[in-house]
């Protein structure tokens, strides 16, 4: 046994009916170290966590993972015995019951009992002795709904350490957090290494590898590819590892010729509709040209979604302001109506309406646009099935086959699958609400070049991005939201990452 290791994976192997998800990965872990994994969507990061965490237990893989010495041979109830000897995760997808308080999420499934009844007060002094250890700013009292996602991701580690782990495993835990939130984590991240926690993390933003990891371990196909100190390793060396091939650009040149007007927001104002003294919208002016690619930045919360659901007659009650659509002005009262009118989204909630889980990939695919398959009274199924196809061959979706169920991809390529559904719609303005989060590097650069085809044949795309590289790397010009309002719209050639940020957050105007 060497001691300097908590963690050794040894010739770990998971198949999947049709998908070989791990074949032989073996690495180890030093014990206190914060050990990155890396790869594209697809490439087993999560299933190989899954396997450590108990979801998939011993015997339903091959090879064996030793852990503090001893071999890890999780059984039945494997989820409880895994978080029992030391091993917490925080799942990719938030796992919190929405309608319960911190405290009883925290401790759902194991409250502390008096005799029969829950002891409610201990219950909350131990969450509350749990989030002020890791500096974590949450009262136990509130409930999960009221939390923004940054909160409750504090949550979920709050919930994955309450059990004292000695291994951490975070699948994702940023990419739904504002960079004020991020840096709140890695200093919690910090915290939790000097307090002699080893951390597992996986993330498609390479930047923070290089902020937070001691070492990488890159993963491609199933497979290690190397494990190296990260002192050692650039993004860019990091990006050749996971796609096995140098990639020179991160943006694909599109050949662009913006024509005229045809989308237009004026003076919009619109309400919460469930309080109607708080403005959403506060005075939001813009238009987007034919085969033009409309950026907008703004930070978390500054109503770029709540823009987005407005158009979409989903959300916001419109009182004042008008929006055109090729010179005549609609008021679209939901979805469809908008759908209808000629405006598509690429929303940003992939499970909330992007997705059926339980139906297949190709089902999904063409969904939305059923009436432009459909013959005489049935369904063209050999059309459906060509045009999902194109469409999901060309963003490279990683499956054993397009029937497989929507819920056994992985979580980035569960976001193609959304982003295929709505490029199929032919529209005169596709809106794409945060397209590339949870999107590997590759995938990325497919979905900018299917922007760059579709503002070629004249569609108008508005882009919303947290990502200020890849609004400046694929806008004509970005417009910059601050408190409901648009602070600014900037040609991308008179824009940088400091004058965004700067309209962005009402320092300048
Ligand atoms: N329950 C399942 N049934 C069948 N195939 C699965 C299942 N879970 C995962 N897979 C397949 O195993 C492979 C690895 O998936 P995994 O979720 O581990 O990828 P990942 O590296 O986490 O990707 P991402 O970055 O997109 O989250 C994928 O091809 C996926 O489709
Ligand atoms: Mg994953």
């Amino acid at each position: 046994m060497d001691s300097n290791f908590i963690l050794e994976f040894k010739d770990v192997t998971k198949q999947f009916p049709g998908v070989l998800a791990l074949k032989d990965v073996s690495f180890e872990v030093r014990r206190g170290e914060i050990h990155g994994i890396c790869g594209e969507n697809g490439a087993g990061k999560s299933t190989l966590m899954k396997i450590l965490s108990g979801v998939y237990p011993h015997g339903t893989y091959e090879g064996k993972i030793i852990f503090d010495g001893e071999e890890l041979k999780l059984g039945e109830s494997s989820i409880r015995e895994a978080s029992e000897k030391g091993i917490a995760i925080v799942y990719q997808e938030l796992t919190l019951v929405p309608t319960m308080s911190v405290g009883e999420n925290v401790f759902l499934g194991r409250e502390p009992v008096e005799g029969q009844t829950i002891n409610w007060n201990k219950l909350y002094a131990d969450t509350k002795q749990i989030l002020s250890n890791y500096g974590l700013n949450v009262s136990p009292q509130e409930i999960i709904k009221n939390l923004g996602v940054g909160k409750m991701q504090m949550v979920e580690i709050a919930k994955a350490l309450s059990e004292d782990a000695k291994v951490l495993i975070l699948d994702e835990p940023t990419s739904a957090l504002s960079e004020a939130e991020v840096e709140k984590l890695m200093d919690i991240l910090k915290t939790l290494k000097a307090h002699g926690i080893t951390c597992l993390y996986i993330t498609h933003k390479l930047e923070e590898f290089f902020r937070i990891t001691d070492r990488i371990t890159v993963m491609r196909d199933g497979k290690v590819v190397v494990t190296e100190p990260t002192e050692n390793l650039s993004v860019e060396k990091l990006v050749r590892h996971m796609v096995g091939r140098e990639m020179k650009e991160r943006f694909p040149k599109g050949k662009r010729k913006p024509g005229e007007v045809v989308f237009e927001v004026n003076d919009l104002l619109a309400l919460d509709p469930n309080d109607a003294s708080h403005k959403v919208l506060n005075g939001v002016n813009f238009n987007v040209r034919r085969g033009e690619i409309l950026g907008i930045a703004g930070l978390m919360g500054s109503g770029r979604t709540e823009l987005v659901m407005t158009l979409f007659g989903e959300y916001g009650k419109i009182v004042n302001g008008k929006i055109m659509l090729e010179g005549k002005e609609i008021k679209p009262q939901s979805a469809r109506e908008a759908i209808d009118a000629g405006l598509s989204l690429v929303p940003e909630d992939r499970k909330g309406f992007g997705l059926v889980l339980i139906q297949s990939i190709l089902k999904n695919i063409s969904l939305a646009h059923l009436n432009q398959f459909s013959g005489f009274l049935r369904i063209d199924a050999d059309a459906e099935l060509k045009a999902s196809l194109k469409q999901a061959k060309s963003l490279t979706i990683k499956t054993s086959s397009f029937e497989a169920l929507v819920e056994t991809l992985s979580g980035g390529n569960q976001q193609k699958v959304v982003i295929s559904k709505w490029l199929l719609s032919n529209p005169v303005v596709l809106i794409m609400d945060d397209p590339t989060r949870g999107i590997d590097v590759g995938a990325k650069y497919e979905i900018y070049k299917l922007m760059n085809d579709l503002a070629e044949k004249g569609v108008a795309i508005i882009m919303i991005s947290s990502e200020l590289q890849e609004v400046l790397g694929m806008s004509d010009r970005i417009m910059v939201m601050c408190r409901g309002r648009s602070a600014g719209v900037l040609p991308v050639q008179e824009a940088s990452e400091e004058r965004i940020m700067s309209l962005a957050t009402g320092i300048s105007s």
